[in-house]
């Protein structure tokens, strides 16, 4: 047996030992997306966090994709399997500044994208992710200004849709900010009868010239239940991991080969499996912060 094998079966006794459950997102390097118990984007992985009966969660994502499992499941140990794996963009708010922000905007609702930290959750209304911001958005009372943290992008996104006016901040993804209409331009050339599928957290210039924009989740679904045969994808490159296993008869198109995530590539098999032996890296909250931060989180969950 090679060592990648006696890695997965050590983490198949101990994830059976632990009754833990593995977590990962669908931009997590392949051998870990292949182990997981699911994959999902954002709000997929939230909806199984609050609802597992497992004793562990082991999360391959980034830092607050965990905490906002720990946040919804407070009793269960939360494992993040590396101690630094930040979001660069939920790193862009900080909550000592959004509180500033909300004093000199009293009458304004604030809106927190899921990729924020718990504590800047704690200071918000509403949390959305990219599968369900315009809805949330959309339905919020018309009198109230709405302050969006931190995706700028995303932020715009909603703006457009929705026709309301969002006070925005300034954070963004690297790695979506980086996406030109330019290279959509030149890929839609190189394959006229593609679909071009973006997320949301890609600029809007950019964004206006896709067919759709979708989260992660959205673009697995719209892949596989599409007639079509061709699809650009603009979003970063773990997902045609799963997008070829799954839509094995498509022809796959990254709109660039740089959109890379490094967060979201330092889990390997040996973290998990060490994870599982040693129960680190524990996400750990406190309670009072914890609660606040729920708040946004379940409304977001129980909104239809
Ligand atoms: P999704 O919720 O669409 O999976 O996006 C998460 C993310 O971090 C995108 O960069
Ligand atoms: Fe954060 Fe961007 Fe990485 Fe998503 S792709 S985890 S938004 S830095």
């Amino acid at each position: 047996m090679n060592e990648t094998e006696a890695l997965k079966q050590r983490i198949d006794r101990l994830r059976r030992e632990r009754k833990a459950v593995i977590l990962a997102h669908n931009y997590e390097l392949g051998e870990i997306q292949d182990i997981a118990d699911f994959c999902g984007d954002s709000l997929e992985l939230s909806v199984k966090a609050a609802e597992t009966a497992a004793e562990v969660i082991v999360f391959c994502g980034v830092r607050f994709m965990a905490e906002t499992a720990k946040i919804l499941s407070p009793d269960k140990t939360v494992l993040l399997p590396v101690e630094h794996a930040p979001c660069e963009m939920a790193d862009m708010a900080e909550a000592a500044a959004l509180r500033e922000y909300k004093a000199r905007h009293p009458e304004a609702l604030a809106v927190c994208y899921v990729n924020t930290t718990a504590a800047v959750k704690a200071e918000c209304d509403w949390c959305v992710t990219s599968a369900n911001a315009v809805r949330i958005v959309g339905s919020l009372p018309e009198e109230r200004p709405i302050l969006f943290v931190p995706d700028r992008n995303l932020g715009s996104y909603c703006a457009e849709q929705t026709g309301r006016n969002l006070i925005l901040w300034e954070g963004f993804c690297p790695v979506h900010e980086r996406m030109t209409p330019e290279q959509v331009e030149r890929r839609r050339r190189e394959y006229p009868e593609a679909e071009v599928l973006m997320h949301p957290e890609a600029p809007a210039a950019t964004v206006a010239l896709a067919d759709r924009a979708l989260s992660t989740g959205g673009m697995l679904r719209y892949v596989r239940e599409s007639n079509r045969r061709e699809f650009i994808i603009a979003t970063e490159l773990g997902i045609l991991h799963r997008l070829a296993a799954e839509s094995p008869d498509k022809k796959l198109i990254p709109l660039t080969e740089q959109a890379i995530c490094p967060w979201m590539k330092v889990i390997r098999l040996a973290d998990v499996c060490r994870a599982l032996e040693t129960m680190q890296f524990p996400i750990e909250l406190d309670e009072e912060l914890r609660r606040r931060a729920e708040l946004p989180i379940r409304r977001m969950l129980e909104f239809r």
